[in-house]
């Protein structure tokens, strides 16, 4: 299947489709002639499809006093994680910090795990995907997203003309997998989450992404320092940041497999991070 076709299938698939592109092939919409994708001669279509015009959603959201409280909060700022949990990372380079992850006994999740995951992708990718930490197939291959939802997030960038491994870069919150006594994927801890996001703040500050993506509440609330009990649903529509950089916040894609009824709002939030990237210039 070309890219074109699986773009226009997933977007099909989130209640978006079918995909119109014009006729002679440009990118702009004003006075085309559009005809449907799948009946369509190859032409080609813009790489990121960039709306004119940010989803009526996020102003609304923006307007509401409640939410531009959120909005506006204080991210944690890592220099002080890294403090309160005793490791510095400031002076690494890339691989300095792989092999320190790799050897990392900050905190209890060390003892459970069988691999570390550092994260994927291009390491001067300019988008930077955020998931939560590890579940049990990626402790065991040692890389993020591997699973059901994972495959969901590459479509999601393909959707977005992103590919995994391709100007986009995937971590998580917390390098090992959290696990309950029963032996199942649970949320990390606090101080878990403390003890290892001085990590991902020096991949940042490596990779210098222009466009972070929270994916769900994990991600979200432990960048933006949010109290736990804050809904993904308040943070969504607006963009925050994170040492220094755009934040958007969207769901979880593993969420996304349990609440299909969501796609639209994540796609909706996708288009967030878009525009917020094509107004950052690159
Ligand atoms: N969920 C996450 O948040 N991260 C992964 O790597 C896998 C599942």
């Amino acid at each position: 299947m070309s890219e074109m076709s699986r773009r226009s299938v997933f977007l099909d698939e989130i209640g978006l489709g079918p995909l119109w592109l014009r006729r002679d092939g440009g990118a702009g919409l004003a006075g085309a002639e559009l005809i449907k994708a799948d009946v369509a001669p190859a032409v080609e279509i813009p790489a990121v499809p960039v709306p004119q015009r940010v989803e009526p959603m996020a102003s609304r959201v923006q307007d509401n006093p409640a939410v531009s409280a959120w909005a506006d909060a204080e991210p944690v700022s890592v220099p002080q994680a890294a403090v309160q949990a005793g490791i510095s990372t400031a002076a690494m380079d890339w691989g300095q910090l792989q092999k320190a992850v790799a050897g990392c006994t900050a905190c209890g999740l060390c003892q459970g795990r069988k691999n570390t995951v550092f994260g994927i992708g291009d390491s001067k990718a300019k988008w930077l995907f955020i998931g939560e930490g590890p579940g049990r197939n990626e402790d065991i291959q040692g890389e993020p997203f591997v699973g059901p939802a994972g495959k969901l997030l590459d479509n999601i960038l393909l959707a977005m003309g992103l590919k995994r491994g391709e100007n986009a870069y995937i971590a998580n919150i917390v390098k090992c997998r959290p696990t309950d006594g029963t032996g199942r994927d649970r949320p990390p801890a606090a101080d878990e989450v403390a003890a290892c996001l001085p990590y991902l703040q020096r991949q940042i500050e490596l990779i210098q992404p222009t466009v972070l993506v929270a994916l769900g509440k994990t991600a979200a609330l432990s960048l933006l320092g949010l109290d736990p009990a804050t809904p993904v649903s308040k943070l969504r529509g607006s963009v925050h940041r994170y040492a220094d950089r755009p934040l958007v916040v969207t769901y979880h894609p593993a969420y996304l497999l349990r609440q299909l009824g969501d796609k639209g709002k994540v796609w909706s939030d996708l288009c967030l991070a878009m525009s917020t990237y094509a107004n950052a210039g690159e």
